[in-house]
């Protein structure tokens, strides 16, 4: 096992078909490469979903040997701004293709929803001034924050989060490759920590192998990752200390929730958006909440992760979050109180 490669790139699908889990995204875009036609692409989805893997195997696929010619890859979120985009942009255009059978150059802008409004109208302009021989593949987290006069341009591809049958046969395949020997209970939480986003799931799996240091009883010549090993490198708070926070809130103890959530912050470094991710995950777990308690929660949890998201004070929001619980447990209660009336 090489300790110096990392594994999301060593373990990249270099062609469509070993693309996993966007089995019909890859149908569609294996169609255009046959046609050798194509309109401009938009792929939507959360991060480590596949999007800049199929981009980059589906111009391996048109192109064949000559594809670093005729792509170019950019990041929209680069701070030297949209001039330098469009720089690179018109400087690649001009030229033209380098391949017979395929009339366009591809261009391939990743975080496209980074740029602000202007940024995006002026990219709107450059799409209909090269279509002739250029084609663009934007990728972004949300396609509602693109313009929709580029949205009307593109084909829209939407990467759905990786599933866990999917995950769990990547990464036994990693494990088989490098030699070790995989818990099913290591494997289920690095599922849990990953939230379909293969690349954290690789990441994830590969900083563990970096302290498992004992061999495998029953797979000779491999090293054994429990889910200690896991549960050391994936700051995570702990299920039960969440779900405390989230009873302290309903039963009106809002500054005991509070404190224990300061806590939970700091003991396992937790960002706001990813304690929301993880109340949420409670609440759809609980057994003990009712269908019209979870749905009031989980309400709040979309609300609190997008102003989170928006880029609010994340602790403002969290406390918000919890202001909102107390409020929901205290109107259950007196709609519990009512119905036994
Ligand atoms: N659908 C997928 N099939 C196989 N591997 C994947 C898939 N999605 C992500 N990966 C793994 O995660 C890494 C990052 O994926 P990438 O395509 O860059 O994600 P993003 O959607 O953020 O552009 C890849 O190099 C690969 O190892
Ligand atoms: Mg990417």
């Amino acid at each position: 096992m090489s300790k110096f490669e990392i594994w999301t790139e060593k373990y990249r699908p270099s062609k469509l078909s070993e693309v996993k889990g966007q089995d019909e995204i890859i149908n569609r875009l294996s169609a255009f490469i046959k046609s050798e036609s194509m309109p401009h692409l938009l792929f939507a989805g959360m991060q480590g979903t596949g999007k800049t893997t199929s981009f980059l195997a589906m111009a391996k696929e048109m192109y064949g040997d000559n594809y670093r010619d005729n792509v170019l890859e950019l990041n929209a979120s680069d701070e030297r701004g949209i001039n330098i985009v469009r720089t690179s942009i018109k400087d690649f255009a001009r030229t033209k293709t380098v391949t017979e059978n395929v009339p366009f150059k591809l261009i391939f802008l990743d975080e496209a929803d980074a740029l602000t409004k202007d940024a995006q109208h002026a990219l709107r302009r450059m799409m209909e001034d090269y279509t002739s021989n250029v084609r663009f593949c934007l990728s972004c987290n949300y396609s509602s924050r693109i313009i929709p006069p580029i949205q009307s341009r593109c084909a829209i591809f939407r990467f759905q989060p990786i599933r866990k049958d999917v995950m769990k046969e990547v990464i036994l395949s990693i494990a088989r490759e490098e030699k070790i020997d995989l818990d099913h209970t290591a494997m289920d939480y690095i599922y849990d920590a990953a939230e379909g986003d293969l690349r954290k799931a690789e990441n994830i799996f590969q900083a563990t192998t970096a302290i498992a240091d004992k061999p495998s009883d029953s797979i000779p010549g491999t090293m054994r990752v429990t889910i200690n090993e896991v549960r050391e490198v994936v700051s995570f708070a702990e299920p039960t200390e969440l779900y405390e926070i989230l009873k302290l809130g309903l039963s009106g103890n809002f500054k005991a929730s509070k404190d224990k959530l300061s806590d939970v912050l700091v003991k396992y470094g937790l960002s706001g958006a990813d304690a929301i991710s993880q109340f949420q995950k409670q609440i759809w777990n609980s057994e003990e909440f009712e269908d019209k308690l979870k749905v009031k929660l989980i309400k709040s949890c979309g609300e609190y992760d997008f102003r989170i998201s928006e880029g609010s004070n994340e602790f403002i929001q969290l406390n918000a979050f919890l202001a909102d619980v107390n409020l929901i447990g205290t109107n259950s209660r007196f709609q519990n109180r009512d119905s036994n009336i």
